[in-house]
């Protein structure tokens, strides 16, 4: 399977820096430089916590500009007719969408807010999909009155809604399906299957189709988005035959869910893949969008924690606890996410121990069976491909201050969202 030029340096670049699989769950370009420490986009780690304090979240400008254009690269080797969306909820941070407006993407937003961040971001408002499974009036309006290229409709209601907005009824829509499509990912993460709060069932559509014509609705295709983090790329192929199967229209939307390793051991399959396995069955004169999240900002960001306690339970384990945990990363929490952790002072695995927040939750745990070289209280401890859903689900259990974006290129770091301050905290009292 030849790969794009982009990602081959990608994968060289990585793997000529960090040892085994861990060059493909850290950024491009992370090494450990002449000081045994971890570097990313040219920064040292241990600096970067001093400077900017922890935790923080620190991502190589470089790896999400590559992993754009790899993306790109992979469709645009294979056909004319495509658009590539970024998923903005994985990473809804205005400088990162800004560097993928640059990059000439797409953006799919979900919610009101995101459709702010990415019009703030510079996306073209035509260039913007509007998802959700409950939009709003006022979010509908927001979207038609900013010229939002399509809203992807999920249901009747909305429909109706829509037909409430003023200045809707010739709107660019495509409708979302249920293609009930089970994938090999996590329960939680699955969204094709039948029995899901996402997308009109096809038992529904011919009606859902008439419906948007009786709108006025400008119905031009189809989306779908079966789950994330998808391994078993014959999903994309089942999937075009089901969308085929409903009707021509010129768009196709095949959602995201290209996966990325989380673990050293992780070998998720390069996106030229998924760019085949998506465009193998479409039939010609169709253009094919893909909307990705994860795989192009997931492995781009590394979360940086310092240790304060470590705690020795004679016969049981050791607890490892970190100045962060599920306030920045619910994942493990929410659906048993996977990470690694590591020193950045001393990669290794001499002490098999459990990698605990600082929350008030015995379930606040990062990584349950992580293992650290001779982990100390002080020591800047990394977890690697936190890049995604991880700034963008974070919270202020416990009143915690959420992190800094830091993001890295050339030696150079630069602060893109400050740390929150015990000011925020209070600022949207209202007594
Ligand atoms: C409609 C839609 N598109 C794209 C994505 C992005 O998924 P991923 O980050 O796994 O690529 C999601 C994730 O939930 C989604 O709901």
């Amino acid at each position: 399977m030849a790969t794009g030029d982009a990602e081959r340096a990608l994968a060289q670049a990585g793997e000529a820096y960090l040892p085994g699989g861990l060059a493909r769950v850290y950024p491009q370009g992370t090494r450990i430089n002449s000081g045994g420490r971890v570097e990313i986009g040219g920064c040292d780690t241990v600096e970067l916590a001093r400077e900017f304090g922890t935790p923080a979240y620190v991502y190589a400008e470089d790896d999400m500009r590559a992993r754009a254009r790899a993306t790109v690269e992979a469709f645009a080797a294979r056909t004319e007719r495509f658009e590539v969306v970024y998923a903005s909820k994985a990473f809804p941070c205005t400088a990162a969408m800004r560097i993928f407006a640059e990059e000439g993407l797409s953006c799919d937003v979900a919610s009101g807010g995101e459709l702010h961040l990415a019009l703030r971001a510079g996306f073209a408002p035509e260039r913007i999909y509007m998802h959700g499974n409950n939009k709003s009036e006022p979010e509908l309006e927001y979207a038609v009155t900013s010229g939002v290229g399509h809203i992807v409709v999920d249901s009747f209601d909305e429909i109706e809604r829509l037909e409430r907005v003023g200045g809707a009824s010739a709107q660019p829509v495509l409708l979302r399906v249920t293609p009930g499509i089970d994938t090999d990912t996590h329960l939680k993460i699955q969204t094709g299957q039948l029995d899901s709060k996402f997308g009109i069932p096809l038992a529904h559509l011919e009606r859902a189709v008439e419906r948007c014509a009786t709108a006025g609705l400008q119905l031009r295709g189809l989306h779908a988005h079966i789950g994330s983090q998808v391994n078993d790329l014959s999903v994309y192929e089942a999937l075009t035959d089901v969308l085929r199967d409903i009707g021509d229209f010129p768009l196709l939307n095949l959602g995201g869910g290209f996966a990325i390793a989380y673990t050293r051991e992780d070998r998720p399959p390069p996106v030229a893949e998924y760019a085949e396995a998506m465009l193998r069955r479409v039939p010609d004169g169709v253009t094919v969008l893909c909307e990705p999240g994860r795989s192009l900002v997931g492995n781009a960001g590394v979360t940086l924690y310092t240790v304060g306690t470590v705690k020795e339970i004679p016969g049981v384990r050791t607890y490892v606890s970190v100045d962060g945990g599920m306030s920045d990363n619910i994942r493990p929490m929410l659906y048993g996410a996977t990470y690694e952790a590591d020193l950045v002072e001393r990669l290794g695995d001499s002490v098999p121990c459990r990698l605990v927040g600082m929350h008030c939750e015995s379930g606040d745990v990062l990584v349950p069976e992580a293992a650290l070289e001779n982990p100390r209280p002080g020591d800047v401890l990394a977890v690697g491909a936190t890049g995604a859903y991880g700034h963008a689900m974070a919270n202020n259990y416990n009143a915690v201050c959420r992190p800094p974006v830091i993001f890295c290129r050339g030696g150079e770091a630069r602060v893109v969202v400050r740390r929150e301050t015990y000011d925020d905290l209070t600022r949207r009292d209202a007594e």
